[in-house]
């Protein structure tokens, strides 16, 4: 076998499988809300969201609704407050959450006024009105009657929460990926689009089928005229990556375990630009950039025929920043040993996952919707490094998962998805088979899931007994 770079030998001779009760089960879902969302670091929203004081909005998960509000001009989670949406008094939202709301939002927040008996609530969560306290006999405090925190942080230019009060930094908790992603300065990228819909099935099944190129040639075969799409996965603590493995050494170069690497065939030089084209044609204009396509379209006439694979993307890389900083739009230096250990895309637990370039990253976050483990809120968004006051103005948008919606791409990713969930239900499905090189990320999501849960071990595959 064709052993990748950086994955441990032992990694890549497991064989498992897991439960499918994670995706199918009620009893399932409902420990989550006990034992997932209120002890686990997720992310809430990028912080450009809330650009100035008073700015707020809620973030849903489960049962739960957090309030996140900015109280201070700046980049960090200090500027910001978090608190559950729940009135201390007799447990009031609010802010209402209807279902089916993506977030509710809104500018120049002072305070927080309860709808029921109008008890008050300043930016720093305390409470500062009460209708006849006295009736109390001085037994309320500050301890009950003020806003719930809730633990915030901020990286890459996204606003995490964590509703424990004990949890681990943040920084502690991305770990490996922190470090390595840093280098993407992804926090000086801004929104290009962003959408949502509810989908029909289980928020994992929904996000896993973003987290491996494995399905490329069984689901977007016609990806496979331009480049191969062999992959290897890593796991790094709760995370995980993957990146297209190389098994030509000619093409073995810092990019080329990422989106912008080299195509295949005789030609590179019109490969590389059809397979960037391509996906960025089909993909909703993610996971490149106009720079990007524009710079590998001229390789053709910049560079002779024959010329090295890793010399086009050299070219293709030092002109797309040339011409990006023309325009105002400055690439951060990445040393090449970080390029290629970022690999393509990256799991961060739970439920993100961000396919990183280093103007541009395409991500996806998964939610449970209600109480149905058979549905989720599913998001993917796109964001890019815009010169300075070009940014789009973007906002949520709910949007049913058609390719005119979302891109053909994405489509043929959907068009999986809820019979994935329908297909688990099966007797005769005796438990998932994750690719032991190709999947990895997908196995350590459920080592790690297992570990909050309690339930749903992965196991090492014996044929024997199954
Ligand atoms: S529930 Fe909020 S003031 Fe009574
Ligand atoms: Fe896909």
């Amino acid at each position: 076998m064709n052993k990748p770079f950086n994955v441990p030998v032992e990694d890549l001779e497991r064989a498992v499988t897991y439960p499918t009760e994670a995706f199918l089960s009620r009893d399932y879902l409902e420990a989550e809300k006990h034992l997932l969302w209120p002890h686990v670091w997720q992310m809430a929203e990028r912080i450009e969201d809330i650009p100035d004081v008073g700015d707020w909005f809620t973030y849903n998960v489960a049962d739960d609704s957090i309030i996140i509000l900015r109280v201070a001009p700046g980049d960090g989670a200090e500027a910001l407050r978090a608190f559950h949406n729940v009135c201390p008094h007799r447990g009031r939202q609010l802010v209402n959450t209807p279902d089916g709301v993506h977030s509710v939002r809104g500018k120049g927040r002072r305070n927080f006024v309860c709808g029921f008996h109008g008890w008050t609530y300043d930016t720093s969560g305390a409470n500062s009105y009460i209708l006849d306290p006295q009736d109390w006999g001085g037994a309320l405090n500050p301890e009950c009657t003020s806003l719930t925190p809730v633990k915030l942080g901020v990286w890459g230019g996204w606003i995490f929460v964590n509703m424990d009060l004990a949890a681990e930094p943040l920084e502690a908790f991305l770990g490996d990926a922190g470090r390595i992603l840093s280098h993407f300065a992804l926090d000086k990228m801004r929104y290009k689009w962003r959408k949502w819909t509810v989908y029909p099935c289980n928020w994992k099944t929904g996000l896993e089928a973003f987290m491996e190129p494995y399905h490329v040639a069984g689901t977007h075969t016609q990806l496979l005229a331009y480049g191969d799409y062999y992959a290897y996965s890593k796991a790094y603590g709760m995370h995980g990556v993957s990146g297209f493995d190389q098994r030509n050494p000619e093409f073995q170069m810092s990019q080329s375990s990422s989106v912008t690497r080299a195509g295949k065939g005789d030609d590179p030089r019109r490969s590389t630009y059809e397979l960037i084209r391509e996906n960025y044609e089909t993909l909703a204009n993610a996971a490149s950039t106009e720079t990007l396509v524009n710079a590998a379209s001229r390789l053709v006439d910049e560079l002779p025929e024959g010329t090295p694979a890793s010399e086009i993307i050299a070219h293709w890389m030092a002109s797309a920043r040339r011409d990006d900083a023309a325009r105002g739009v400055i690439w951060p230096e990445i040393p090449p040993e970080i390029m290629a250990e970022a690999g393509l895309a990256w799991h961060v637990f739970p439920n993100m996952s961000v396919l990183h370039g280093i103007t541009f990253a395409l991500c996806y976050r998964a939610r449970p919707f209600g109480d149905d483990p058979d549905q989720c809120i599913f998001e993917s968004y796109a964001i890019e490094r815009y010169p300075e006051g070009e940014e789009p103005v973007t906002e949520w948008e709910q949007s049913e998962p058609t390719a005119e919606n979302w891109g053909s791409v994405l489509a043929q990713d959907f068009s999986n998805m809820q019979w994935v969930q329908k297909g688990m239900k099966s007797h005769g499905f005796r438990g998932p088979l994750p690719n032991p090189h190709q999947e990895r990320k997908i196995t350590n999501f459920h080592r790690n899931l297992a570990n909050f849960m309690g339930r749903g071990a992965v196991s090492l595959l014996d044929p024997a007994k199954r």
